[in-house]
């Protein structure tokens, strides 16, 4: 018999998927399993050596964009026991979603991010229409409190009039989904460390010989 998830599981995927389906994007505080968060924050504590700084693009086009982005990023190993918990649970959201709304999303990439006090990433899109396999972005944060003040703020925009729809702080168990095609958004200037973390479901088949803009 299929493992079947837990109820409160199903309850909030079913929230995301009706979200996103209704609007292509949403922010839930609290959204991500406090067990989640706990172990993605003991990762991030242990690969603070492994961190660089992002770069945007991919391949020979990649480049260090410091007016774009200023965060240092280590990418998420899929043999890291720490990351298991996150991983399994953006799998089974996976396959929620793909059941719900025919996403056929095939697989999910994450990074951590660090961004020291001053750093920012400016408006950008995380997928550019046909050119990447980048389907579905999702964020969550590591910051236990975050006050008013502190900037580092994630802004999400609406895609064709541009206006504000939602300003996110980063604090801990926050979960914010979009559509990476559709919803240009930006972090504000951190004014004290901000730890989040990013990750896109893809489809597969695309070439992505275009680089994807961001990571
Ligand atoms: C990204 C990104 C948002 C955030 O890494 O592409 O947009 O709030 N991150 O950290
Ligand atoms: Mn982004």
């Amino acid at each position: 018999m299929p493992i079947e998830h837990e109820p409160v599981a199903e309850i909030l995927f079913e929230t995301i998927a009706s979200a996103l389906e209704k609007d292509g994007y949403v922010v839930l505080p609290n959204g991500t399993p406090a067990r989640v968060s706990e172990c993605l924050q003991r990762l991030e504590d242990q690969v603070s050596e492994r961190f660089y700084a992002a770069s945007v693009g991919r391949g020979p086009e990649q480049s260090h964009n410091q007016t774009l982005r200023r965060d240092k990023i280590a990418w998420i190993d899929e043999g890291d026991p720490l990351a298991e918990p996150w991983l399994i649970w953006a799998a089974d959201l996976q396959r929620y979603l793909n059941r719900r709304l025919f996403l056929g999303l095939f697989s999910f990439e994450s990074h951590l991010a660090v961004y020291e006090p001053g750093d920012f990433y400016r408006t950008h899109l995380d997928a550019f229409r046909g050119q990447s396999n980048r389907r579905l972005s999702l964020v969550t944060y590591l910051n236990p409190d975050w006050q008013p003040g502190q900037g580092g703020e994630l802004v999400i925009y609406h895609p064709e009039t541009g206006t504000t729809l939602q300003t996110v702080a980063p604090l801990l168990g926050m979960l914010v989904l979009f559509l990476s095609e559709e919803f240009p958004h930006e972090v504000l200037p951190a004014v004290r460390e901000r730890k989040s973390v990013a990750g896109w479901f893809r489809v597969n088949g695309s070439t992505a010989a275009q680089a994807d803009p961001p990571t």
